[in-house]
């Protein structure tokens, strides 16, 4: 039977700050382990949701966009009014056919095989926050190394002039923001539209929006060989970006290019020294690579969920959902589910591929556009890291952004020995 209780094994899921020292791991392995689905109550504003914790799960409602849409409601758990859907929609907020339309105007820039053509460009990235951190001798991992790497590249690729990078970085740390416990105050960066429309509900979504009119503004007379003059000139069916279509796409990829990698390679320097026996293994045989790299994209788990709401009456593992219903997919429990990953709590640098993890979705139309850039970001800093037989000791206790939809790191302090 599903159980029907505000908190689940003790623990709030709605709450911020339930996600202050990372995944809730006791918790998501009670859920996995119920038959079912589980049930979070709702409050006088907000309505409850099911939770989808085990792999096949989440891996079923990811594929099926008819019954489980991310079009209705919101894809993150607290509802939103429906003007306020409207005003915020990028692609990740659609459903087929519309979501298609938008995602064949981008998706060439991001298959695997164009994405190699970054690797060059990615290697210098990295060798430069590494050269950094050894001249520091350690220090904030996140400002040195995590911060650096993932936004220079979608900078790179969007075609963003390097002096602006850090606005773009301050800009998605506010973004996320919206999700915390301190929201920033709702004028910031001139902002004057009303929070409930903007994305993450944060000021921050106004900026990078003024910020992304204006860069459009200036490919338009001067193009150049970037992301964004293509998607300026992009076409399909004769039909091209609108102006607001434009700004929401720019902002998802500033969201999801960035903080979402950066999470991972933070967690990374975590691994470095909770498993250095596995980065051994790494370093006697680079062709484990690939395999490490997917492990520490699973262990980061960068994004906690999505969520989906359902269409129609159905029926997940046994659990009958009503039309209407919030359905949330935490990929961070069924990154861990046991049925899937032997011994999930192990970090293993060999680990097999497949079955492959869900942090980047359970497949479908919605997976994730950035996948093979995301991996090679890590692979490559990694590769450089072993190559330059980098050590690191953790000097303080890692500090988590608050948010229970990232699994972020704010402050994680090294010393390289
Ligand atoms: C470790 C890094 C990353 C993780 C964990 C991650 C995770 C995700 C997840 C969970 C989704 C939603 C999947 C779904 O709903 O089925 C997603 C979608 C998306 N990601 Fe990523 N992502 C990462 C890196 C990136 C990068 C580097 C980019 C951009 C260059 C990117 C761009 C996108 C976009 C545009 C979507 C929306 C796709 C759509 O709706 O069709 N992501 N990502």
């Amino acid at each position: 039977m599903p159980s029907h209780t505000p908190l689940v094994d003790g623990i709030d899921l709605t709450d911020p700050a339930e996600f202050a020292n990372g995944i809730p791991h006791a918790a998501f392995a009670t859920l996995r382990e119920q038959d079912g689905l589980s049930w979070v109550d709702g409050t006088d504003e907000q309505a409850g949701f099911w939770n989808v914790t085990r792999h096949a799960d989440v891996v079923a409602v990811s594929r099926d966009t008819e019954t489980y849409s991310s079009a209705v409601g919101h894809i993150q758990m607290y509802d939103i009014d429906e003007d306020a859907l409207d005003a915020r929609a990028s692609m990740i907020d659609m459903d087929p056919p519309i979501h298609t339309r938008l995602r064949r105007l981008v998706s060439a820039a991001f298959t695997p095989r164009h994405v190699q053509s970054y690797q060059d460009a990615i290697r210098v990235r990295v060798n430069e926050a590494l050269d950094n951190l050894e001249a520091e001798g350690g220090g904030e991992w996140m400002d040195l190394v995590a911060k650096p790497i993932p936004i220079g590249v979608i900078c790179d690729i969007l075609g963003v002039p390097e002096s602006d990078h850090d606005h773009l970085i301050e800009l998605s740390d506010h973004l996320v923001a919206g999700t915390s416990s301190e929201p920033l105050p709702a004028d910031a960066y001139g902002n004057t539209t009303e929070l409930r429309l903007l994305p993450f509900n944060s000021p921050a979504a106004h900026g990078v929006n003024e910020y992304a009119r204006d860069l459009a503004e200036y490919r338009r007379d001067s193009p150049g060989d970037d992301l964004v003059t293509k998607l300026l000139e992009a076409e399909v069916d004769g039909e091209k970006l609108t102006e607001s279509e434009f700004s929401n796409f720019f902002r998802l990829m500033i969201f999801a290019g960035n903080e979402t990698t950066r999470s991972s390679i933070g967690h990374l320097a975590l691994n470095l020294v909770d498993f250095p026996q596995e980065f051994d293994r790494v370093r006697a045989d680079p062709g484990l690579i690939s395999t490490a790299t997917e492990e520490v994209i699973r262990y980061s788990s960068a994004i906690l969920y999505f969520r989906r709401t359902a269409t129609r009456d159905c029926v997940l593992n046994g659990t009958a959902i009503a039309k209407g219903e919030k359905v949330v997919m935490w990929y961070a429990a069924a990154n861990f589910d046991p049925e899937v990953f032997n011994e999930p709590l192990r970090f293993d640098a060999g680990r097999p591929t497949p079955p492959p993890n869900v942090a980047f979705g359970g497949g479908g139309a919605h997976f994730c556009l950035g996948a093979s850039l995301a991996r090679l970001e890590i692979a490559i800093l990694i590769e450089e890291l072993l190559r330059r037989e980098i050590q690191l000791e953790i000097v303080a206790d890692p500090i988590y952004v608050d948010s229970n939809f990232v699994n972020g790191l704010e402050s994680v302090q090294v010393r390289v020995r």
